[in-house]
């Protein structure tokens, strides 16, 4: 590079970064909680654990405020009332998604159900809702295939004699081994390499989408040496997913005679093709969905189980009163079914809690607007990156009450001992865009707790000293690591 051309370079860029910062002060954006630099914005103030930040920021702002990451706009939604205002009533403005780093490590941006908008997003999550409601149907092929993974998971369990463990490998895999039935329909074996390095790579995506969507906001960073931001890994092992995918769908394609959700998809693909409907499903948006599906499971229903199961070691109260409930609806001869839930009350209401509580998935994820709009007054560009932060209405006092932060399962218990749900448990979020796996996660919650605690009684390493409820900020929020003794109960 000459002289010329450097200096022609800097000079853009320069132009580029004051255009930016003062185009931004003119316009009547939310007030921004903390100083912004040129270039990386706020970047680094939203490097540590957003759910702290976010409630200080709140406080200082009030319901809406905005923050800066290179030329993206991040725009923060708090408290029920706001969040319904602008995901529910607004919902036809708010419901697109902006480009995530899913996407541009996958190589296809907007497909499947996740990270798509428009005509693509519409067709892929009404197939998708059809599809999962038919498994949840009738002779619930769905609850059928949770019941038979749960057997070999409690068999896991049952192995470890009492000594202390980590769970949360273990239940991630089961949980997963549960959609691979309901997608491929089969599951793998614990020990079968392929399956391990299958959830290997979904555990780091995982792991380091968090930190690699940083990409998102500043391209640039996806270029520098090394891989600081594991742009170089997650694209090779995402190419290998999607190959594995393929594989499944060629296999699949050949030999349906299990029934499962890829040949059902394949199935209405061939119908609407053959009846001459304009569609957007094909093998790519299919390899996208089976991504979105495996993503949108493998860390969340998991990771609320393993906090289910934390809360049971420090509160072995509720423990024994759940463990009563089910002896005394269910008994300990036969084991508990999806249709045992309407008879387990307290079970159900512990199970709310736990997802109150640990507000796993806080931030919910990105929307976006398609077009240059206002909320309460302030100017929203449009692409903005627009947060219904979740964690805002489950930790209100005004709704739950003073004891936000007590683990109380008796909150969400009427006079008469039934479960009441108030509008404002939003654990899935709301709106267009409230997750498609929801009745899927509710019926896993209720099979996989209500059978760990019919056979085992779980317990802390120390009693003196049970684990800690604290957590690890990431696309969900995780219980820290910990262990656990799996006692079995004596019948
Ligand atoms: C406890 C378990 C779960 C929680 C807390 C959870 C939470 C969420 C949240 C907060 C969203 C974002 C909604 C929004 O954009 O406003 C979402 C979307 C989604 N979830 Fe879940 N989820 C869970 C389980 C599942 C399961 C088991 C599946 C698959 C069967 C799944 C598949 C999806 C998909 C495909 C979307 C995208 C929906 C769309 O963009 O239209 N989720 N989930």
């Amino acid at each position: 590079m000459n002289e010329i051309t450097i200096l022609v370079l800097t000079v853009t860029i320069a132009l580029v970064v004051i255009s930016l910062w003062f185009g931004r002060k003119k316009r009547n954006f939310p007030p921004c909680p903390v100083f912004t630099l040129p270039i990386i914005g706020n970047l680094l103030s939203l490097s540590g654990d957003q759910r702290s930040q976010y409630r200080k920021w709140r406080k200082k702002c009030g319901d809406i405020f905005c923050l800066y990451v290179g030329s993206k706009t991040i725009i923060v939604l708090n408290g029920y009332e706001l969040l319904k205002e602008v995901i529910i009533k607004r919902g036809n403005e708010f419901s697109d998604r902006p480009v995530s780093s899913f996407d541009t490590m996958a190589g296809s941006v907007g497909l499947g159900v996740i990270t798509s908008s428009g005509k693509i997003w519409k067709e892929h999550r009404a197939v998708t809702l059809n599809i999962l409601r038919k498994f949840g149907m009738g002779k619930n092929l769905l609850a059928e295939r949770m019941q038979e993974e749960v057997n070999h998971y409690l068999d896991h369990l049952s192995s470890y004699h009492g000594n202390p463990v980590d769970i949360r490998l273990i239940t991630r895999t089961s949980l997963s081994n549960v959609m691979c039935a309901m997608m491929f329909g089969q599951r793998f074996d614990y020990i079968d390499a392929k399956f391990n390095t299958f959830m290997a790579y979904l555990g780091d995506l995982f792991h380091y989408f968090y930190l690699n969507s940083f990409t998102d906001f500043l391209p640039l960073l996806r270029h520098l040496p090394g891989d600081f931001f594991k742009v170089k890994l997650l694209k090779r092992e995402m190419k290998e997913l999607f190959q594995f995918f393929n594989v499944m769908v060629e296999r699949i394609r050949e030999d349906s005679t299990q029934e499962s959700v890829i040949s059902s998809y394949l199935e209405e693909l061939e119908r609407r093709r053959k009846s001459g409907e304009d569609t957007t499903m094909d093998q790519e948006n299919l390899l996208k969905f089976i991504f979105d599906m495996f993503i949108g499971s493998s860390e969340t229903t998991p990771g609320t189980i393993y906090w289910f199961v934390l809360y049971m070691i420090n509160f072995p109260e509720v423990q024994e009163k759940v463990f009563a409930e089910i002896k005394e609806n269910v008994g300990t001869e036969r084991v508990p079914t999806i249709q045992d839930k309407t008879k387990l009350h307290y079970l159900h209401a512990a199970i709310l809690e736990t997802q109150r509580l640990c507000s796993l998935a806080a931030n919910s994820f990105f929307h976006t607007c398609l077009q240059d709009t206002t909320i309460q007054g302030y100017d929203i560009p449009k692409g903005a990156y627009i947060v219904p932060c979740l964690d805002s209405v489950m930790y209100d006092e005004n709704i739950w009450g003073k004891d936000v932060m007590n683990f109380r399962p008796e909150r969400f218990l009427d006079p008469d001992g039934h479960v009441h749900v108030p509008e404002e448990f939003v654990p899935f979020s709301l709106g267009k865009r409230i997750c498609v796996g929801e009745s899927f996660a509710n019926t896993a919650l209720v099979i996989y707790v209500s059978n760990m605690l019919q056979k085992f009684q779980f317990l802390a390493v120390d009693p003196k000293n049970p684990p800690s409820m604290d957590y690890q900020f990431g696309l969900t929020v995780l219980a820290r690591s910990y262990e656990v003794k799996i006692v079995a109960r004596e019948n």
